[in-house]
This record gives structure tokens, C-alpha cells and sequence, in this order.
């Protein structure tokens, strides 16, 4: 792999262990968390597609613990296309997200193109000792998920003209809801290893948390929670192609056991903005999951992680 970065001792978090945001330490207790990401539109309405991609970019600094400042804006269209004041509402959408999650946007940029983009590079800070990385895992600890999976799925069948409007207003909750609290109930109950579940769907992005923490993996189908709705879609054969590239990108490290193929594919969904993922050490689960339902944040205990190999075995009851 090339080395991407300087030798640079203040950086806590490179690129190398795929992590959410980079980590750069600017003074003794205080770190820079920086992260930024992209979408095309999975929803109509532009600024519900503004506010979720504001959310979607603000996970990343949830994922690792952080609390986000500033933000910058990068808006893709075509203006023969797209109406000026769609334009305009998405950035609407993006900054009554940014708003309700305390971060400003300080500027942006946008340029022609002619497949809609938008994105936010986003700026937050993380006390240095409690940096939440994707590879500090420990066989034993627990896996709890805090959204249900599906919003690839959806937007598929949208295109399809065959999502019902109870399962699209469902999904685009999800995708707007920030993971803020779910991110703080998960710092005051002993998180040892966290990350978001974004393109590379729950078993990707449960995989690079493997492959981080040098751990295998035990995943319960029955306990991996799927919006109301998502598994018929899933049985029509409305699943992105995003999911099968994770599955065949996958292959060599999933264990499906007697599990048959179709009843895997939303484990593979891209998620846009998806919830956390995070691993919680046995004897604090019972501390977990009372903070999340105080807060009363959405969480489903999906697994544990076990010793090496890197690899995840699915089963379909504990
Ligand atoms: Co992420
Ligand atoms: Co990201």
C-alpha cells in the first residue's frame, strides 16, 4: 500500500485501518476529527436529500466518538437539470441538519456535472483519550447495531415505482436520523470499538472491525433487525448492485452455515447514512442497553466477536 500520509507522531488515526475520520492530535487532551463524504440523491425531495446527506457526513464523527464544529459543502449539478431553487433547498436541508446536530457550515463549493452530487466535509474535535476506532474490538465483546437495516433496498424499489409510501417515509426517517445520541449513550456505557454502517452494508463494515481488531466474528440473522417491509422487497429482487459487489467482495470471509443466499442479501445493503455499529463488553451490555433506552435510542444486540480467524460465521439463533 502507498504510504499516504508524512510520519507525523500527532496522527492518531491514518488511513490505514479504514476508520471513519482521521485523527490528528492539536494539543495535550484535544484532537482534530476530520471526515468527509458524498452521495447522489436517494430521495425526491431535495431537502430531505440535503438533510441527509448533512447526517450522512456527521456519522463518521459520531462513529469515532467526536463532537462536529464546522462543516463545508460541495453541491454537483447540472443547471439546465436542476432548478436554481432546488439547488438552493438542498443546501437548505443541509444546514437545518447541521443546525439541529450544533455544527456551522463555514462554506463550500459547486461545480456542473451531470449527475447530481452532494456532500459535506465535516470538522469536529475528540478528546484525545477517548478517540472510538473501528479496530479496538475484543473477542467476547457484544455487537449492537442502532438503526435497522434496508435503506439500499428501498431506494431500489422507488426506482421500481413499488415502494409503499409507509416503508419510504420509514426509511427516510432512518436516514435522517442523526446518530448524535446514540454516539454519546455509546461513550458513557464502556464502547470499546465503534464504527457507522454506510456503502459496504452491516457484514462490510462489520468485517473491516474483524480485520482491525484481528477478531472473528458470530452474527445471529434472527437478531439483525430489517425494517418492517425490507425482506419481502428483498424476495422480489429489489436489492441494489451494491450489494452484490459487497457480497462478492466478501465471499471468502462470511460463513453462511445452512443460511440460503437470499435470506443474506439485506446483510449486504449499502446503507446511506445507517446506524452505529458497536462493540460493547459483556459485563457493561446490561449498562448499554439501559443508557440506550433512557436516551431512548434504537440498538439490537446482533452478535459477539470471538477470537481469530478474521471471519464472520452466520447463524440463525444463538
Ligand atoms: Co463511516
Ligand atoms: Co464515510
Amino acid at each position: 500500500m502507498i504510504d499516504r500520509t508524512v510520519k507525523d507522531s500527532r496522527l492518531l488515526v491514518g488511513m490505514d485501518t479504514c476508520d471513519d475520520a482521521g485523527v490528528y492530535l492539536l494539543n495535550g487532551a484535544t484532537a482534530l476529527v476530520q471526515t468527509l463524504d458524498v452521495i447522489t440523491p436517494v430521495v425526491d425531495d431535495p431537502a430531505d436529500f440535503g438533510f441527509i446527506a448533512a447526517i450522512n457526513a456527521l456519522s463518521d464523527i459520531y462513529a469515532m466518538g467526536g463532537t462536529p464544529l464546522t462543516a463545508l459543502s460541495l453541491l454537483a449539478f447540472d443547471p439546465c437539470d436542476l432548478p436554481h431553487e432546488a439547488a438552493q433547498e438542498i443546501m437548505v436541508g443541509a444546514v437545518e441538519a447541521l443546525s439541529s446536530n450544533n455544527c456551522s457550515l463555514i462554506g463550500g463549493h459547486t461545480l456542473e456535472d451531470p449527475e447530481i452530487k452532494f456532500g459535506l466535509a465535516v470538522t469536529g474535535i475528540v478528546n484525545a483519550g477517548s478517540v472510538v476506532t473501528n479496530s479496538d474490538a475484543r473477542a467476547g465483546d457484544m455487537i449492537y447495531i442502532t438503526k435497522p437495516l434496508g435503506t439500499g433496498i428501498v431506494s431500489t424499489a422507488v426506482k421500481g415505482e413499488v415502494a409503499p409510501e409507509d416503508l419510504l417515509d420509514k426509511s427516510t426517517g432512518w436516514m435522517k436520523t442523526s446518530n448524535r445520541d446514540a454516539s454519546t449513550a455509546m461513550l458513557q456505557s464502556g464502547v470499546t470499538s465503534a464504527t457507522d454502517v454506510t456503502g459496504f452494508g452491516l457484514l462490510g463494515h462489520l468485517f473491516e472491525m474483524c480485520r482491525g481488531s484481528a477478531l472473528g466474528a458470530v452474527l445471529d440473522l434472527n437478531s439483525v433487525p430489517l425494517m418492517a417491509g425490507i425482506d419481502e422487497l428483498a424476495r422480489m429482487g429489489f436489492i441494489p448492485e451494491g450489494a452484490y459487489n459487497n457480497r462478492k467482495y466478501l465471499e471468502n470471509v462470511i460463513d453462511p452455515g445452512e443460511i440460503s443466499d437470499d435470506l443474506l442479501l439485506p446483510l449486504f445493503d449499502p446503507q446511506t447514512s445507517g446506524g452505529l455499529l458497536v462493540a460493547i463488553p459483556p459485563e457493561k451490555a446490561d449498562l448499554f442497553e439501559f443508557t440506550f433506552s433512557e436516551a431512548d435510542v434504537f440498538f439490537a444486540r446482533i452478535g459477539l466477536f470471538t477470537e481469530p480467524p478474521v471471519a464472520i460465521k452466520i447463524v440463525s439463533s444463538f
